[in-house]
């Protein structure tokens, strides 16, 4: 296409390009430079397009282009002269009505965190616009320049597919519960998703005030320095457009720390870093001049110091007496965690296995990088900060920060955007200081956007481990003792090493009955980034070595490993390592059951291929895995409140401070409410997590909130619905209702009402108001880890198909079949959902996901299951209802992906006979334990 470019101006030429986005013609004037994505977002301020890389590997800034789908951060505008933009704002009719992708995505169940949810849906429709009927090939061959890390993709292509095929999915999925039926164990379309498929939910990027100053943080090259800076006001004035810099000395409490009494992190790094990507100083300016800054040339002098990366490494230099990483640490090791159960060296054993095993650091990679504003305000006399930013742990961010700027807590305000996935990686405060430093410095709103680099830089990853363990039967096959120890690379400073540290031995063993158990961690310390918290805690580690001992214990006494695992189960009446009795939702042999039809069959298929395919280069295996997981945090409280109120207008208002992450919390939740309350759950408005407005519901993590908070949005219903008969004088099964201004209770034999307009109205304005608090009962751990961690557990069977490539060393998953006991779905498609994301998450950890610090730098470096990677999966949802739980409920987040990564390992060794002790088992990696073999 001929293009017809006016340049303007001279050395800092702009140009006018005309286009026409979303059908409506387009006249701008930018620089030469300015990608299509910056355009779109920044001058025509259509946020729907996300950016998650930069780089053209995510997707998230897929549009259209004319018809075909092109990534826009790759494109300078000027190439799009004269031609046709569509973005996910321009799918919707003028009307607002919603096309039938977005109609299809919604109802099948395909948007979670929904930052990818707009690059997807406009990939979709340059399939459905080539493709009318498009080939589940074609589908996932036009998927596959988008990257989503919650959903598995699986239902993403079903939506798709549907869609195409107009199938009835959107009338038999788009399944809001009918008046008066039940809601809890409905597939209720998330109640968010409107905003998610349209583009309207606002992430971390995508808005701050108009007159917000940008943000850039310089941060340490090395992994081990000091530094002192050169003439840093000087350089202020060289530069027009920036306002000036932060440091270490404006905040006040610099430090900090997810468990109050080991605060040794610094915001800001105090003329010493201890990591690579370490914060020394933040730049604040205008945008151009933020944007256009090389952050190199601020004067900083360093002084490199050898750094200790290895764990053994950091382990022989403390001992033999060098510098520690941490002073306050002298051997390195930040802490241990210690479960001892009867005498693992007390009886002798038939049969003994060991192994060792070695992970590495994962990446989080989520697709929504950090982002968001601080802004300060004087409110009644009283200066407050409020910070709006993407996070997991509202609650947690607001007393941190507090507790940094010298304020009480009731100061902070942090507002959670839309957070485009977490996995726990945005546990850890990590923009939230430098944005309130800097906007109280310089007294107008600052706003950050990290890059993809930065962010896989400074934020914490999935501990790497080191792990030996021995497994012992006794002649009669009984498993007769667990010998675990494993040390974890925590980096530089603590974040959640404690964490880490004490939910690993407790889950070691696993989800069997072993006689006597003796597992020890430690988190040790070392110049590497922080390990964090990651999706399972260190327990997706310590269950590889786990499950392998365990299937090749079955092997060794010849027993089919899907039934060796129905021997040994925990079942209800059995102690757990801790000592603690489980005496109800355990649910394992459930979930090995429902694997046992189609196990036999895939295993005899993969067995038949390598038969007849004897001499090719693809061999085929089945293998197993089983998984068990606290549902809550270890020990320490954990508590949750909500509220639910009567509104003057008759509706409903859950407040609901369980931040929801793509997970589904502000879904459910309204769910639990709506049964406990006996309303339709179109009855509920709610208002979304904001330390301001809702309570305290804790961290969005640990797999806590549905049982957590599902109980505290349960109490608040039921304590508000005994409230409101008490008021009408009605029996306890009366159903309540609210129409024409009435306020009324219906049961069998009688009608009370009264009018809404007559009852007094509370100081806060409502009507009524229920509460709702739930702290799951534990028991603290004595010195040899006994007593009772957790109130509930999580229990899984998963197997894998693999097809192994026995000449290049490639695994594909064929196919995944997961059995996941979670008390009681209360939205089976999310549950769903997130085993699915968990799967893939899982086979990221086995096979390809390795974070190389100072080497890796963006998504095309740290590779993350695409759509063509995923295997079919099938999921059965058990429901041995947890009596505690809301409705049975437990929680599945963390669950999901635990015996993946296990069971596609077992698969690797049924195929081709090799058994990785290292993680991922990359293709060299394989190809060379095959070679092993063979030698
Ligand atoms: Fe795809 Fe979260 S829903 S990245």
């Amino acid at each position: 296409m001929q293009q017809r470019i006016q340049f303007k101006g001279g050395e800092n030429r702009t140009l006018v390009v005309n286009l026409t986005v979303n059908g409506k013609p387009v006249q701008i004037e930018v620089s030469p430079l300015s990608r299509l994505s910056e355009v779109l977002r920044d001058r025509l301020q259509l946020t729907g397009t996300k950016v998650g890389c930069h780089a053209g590997d995510c997707g998230a800034c897929t549009v259209l282009l004319d018809d075909e789908q092109i990534c826009s951060c790759m494109l300078a505008v000027a190439q799009c002269e004269g031609r046709s933009v569509t973005t996910v704002e321009g799918l919707s009719s003028r009307r607002g009505e919603l096309s039938e992708l977005q109609r299809g995505f919604i109802a099948g169940g395909a948007a979670q965190c929904g930052i990818c949810t707009p690059g997807m849906l406009m990939a979709a429709e340059d399939i459905l616009r080539r493709h009318p009927d498009p080939t589940a090939e074609q589908v996932l061959d036009g998927l596959a320049g988008v990257l989503c890390r919650c959903t598995g993709y699986q239902k993403i292509v079903e939506a798709v597919l549907a869609v195409a095929k107009q199938r009835s999915l959107i009338s038999t999925l788009a399944s809001a519960p009918a008046q008066r039926t039940r809601a809890v164990g409905a597939r209720l379309d998330r109640l968010d998703v409107h905003a998610k498929v349209t583009g309207q939910a606002l992430f971390g990027a995508d808005t701050a005030p108009a007159n917000a100053l940008w943000m850039r943080v310089l941060r340490s090259p090395h992994a081990r320095a000091s530094f002192s800076f050169g003439d840093l006001d000087s350089f202020v004035v060289r530069h027009p457009g920036i306002t000036g810099l932060v440091h270490a000395g404006d905040i006040p409490n610099n430090r900090f720390a997810i468990f109050a009494d080991l605060r040794d992190q610094p915001a800001l790094a105090e003329l010493r870093v201890r990591m690579r990507g370490e914060a020394i100083l933040a730049v604040v300016g205008t945008q151009p001049a933020i944007e256009a800054l090389d952050l190199t040339e601020l004067p900083v002098r360093w002084n490199v110091e050898p750094a200790v990366t290895e764990i053994s490494d950091s382990l022989q230099q403390a001992a033999n007496g060098g510098e520690p990483i941490q002073t306050r640490w002298p051997d390195n090791v930040l802490c241990r965690g210690r479960v001892v159960r009867g005498d693992v060296d007390s009886e002798s054993a038939a049969i003994r296995l060991t192994a060792e095993m070695s992970t590495a650091y994962v990446e989080h990679a989520y697709i929504e990088p950090e982002a968001g504003y601080a802004e300060w305000h004087i409110e009644q006399g009283v200066e407050r900060v409020h910070v709006f930013a993407c996070t997991q742990t509202p609650y947690m961010d607001r007393d941190e920060i507090a507790a940094m700027f010298a304020l009480a807590p009731e100061q902070v305000r942090i507002i959670p955007s839309a957070v485009g996935g977490g996995f726990g990686g945005k546990l850890d405060i990590s923009i939230q200081p430098l944005l309130v430093a800097a906007a109280r410095k310089f007294r107008v709103p600052v706003r950050i956007v990290y890059s993809r680099p930065e962010s896989m830089v400074s934020t914490t990853k999935r501990h790497p481990a080191l792990m030996r363990a021995t497994l012992s039967a006794a002649d009669d096959g009984a498993l007769l003792a667990y010998d675990f120890s494993g040390d974890f690379n925590t980096g530089a400073y603590s974040s959640w090493g404690p964490t880490v540290a004490n939910r690993v031995p407790i889950h070691a063993s696993g989800p069997y009955r072993i006689r006597h158990i003796r597992a020890l961690t430690r988190a040790v310390l070392t110049n590497n980034a922080n390990g964090g918290a990651f999706r399972g805690f260190g327990v997706p580690q310590s269950t590889l070595i786990n499950e392998l001992l365990i299937d090749q214990m079955a092997e060794r006494q010849h027993i089919d490993p899907l039934e060796f695992r129905i021997k040994h189960a925990l079942r209800a009446g059995d102690h757990t390592a801790t000592g603690q009795l489980l005496s109800a939702s355990v649910g394992l042999l459930e979930c090995l059951n429902a694997l046992k039809t189609e196990w036999p069959i895939k295993r005899q298929l993969a067995q038949q291929y390598n038969e007849l395919h004897r001499d090719g280069l693809l061999r085929r295996g089945v293998g197993i895995a089983c998984m068990w997981y606290g549902i809550g945090n270890t020990v320490i409280a954990n508590p949750s409140s909500m509220t639910l109120a009567l509104q003057p207008d008759g509706r409903f208002l859950l407040h609901n401070g369980a931040v929801d992450i793509g997970q589904g919390t502000y879904t459910i939740m309204v769910q639990i409410a709506a049964d406990a309350l006996g309303v339709p759950v179109d009855f509920i408005d709610q208002t979304s997590a904001d330390t301001d407005l809702t309570r305290d519901a804790g961290k969005s993590s640990a797999s806590r909130q549905t049982f957590v908070s599902g109980n505290a949005a349960r109490l608040a219903a039921e304590d508000l619905r005994g409230q409101l008969l008490r008021l009408l004088g009605a029996t306890d099964d009366a159903q309540i209702d609210i129409d024409d201004g009435l306020l009324m209770a219906r049961s069998a034999c009688e009608l009370r009402s009264i009018k809404l307009a007559d009852l007094s109205r509370r100081p806060d304005g409502y009507l009524a108001l229920g509460e709702g608090y739930f702290n799951p009962p534990t028991i603290a751990l004595d010195a040899d880890g006994q007593g009772v961690p957790y109130a509930t557990y999580g229990f899984a069977a998963q197997f894998a198909e693999v097809e192994v490539d026995i000449t290049l060393g490639t695994v594909r998953v064929l196919s995944v079949h997961a059995a996941h006991d979670v008390g009681r779905a209360i939205n089976p498609t999310q549950v769903e959902g997130q085993i699915h994301g968990g799967i893939a998450q899982g086979l990221g950890l086995a096979l390809m996901e390795e974070y190389v610090s100072g080497r890796t730098d963006n998504l095309h470096d740290y590779l993350i299951p695409t759509v063509g990677d995923m295997p079919q999966m099938i999921t059965h949802l058990i429901e041995d209802p947890e009596p505690l739980g809301p409705y049975g409920a437990k929680g599945v987040g963390e669950p999901a992906l635990v015996a993946t990564a296990p069971a596609i390992l077992n698969a690797i060794y049924h195929a081709a006979g090799v058994r990785m002790m290292q993680v991922p088992a990359t293709p060299d990696r394989v190809l060379a334990a095959l070679r092993e073999l063979r030698s």
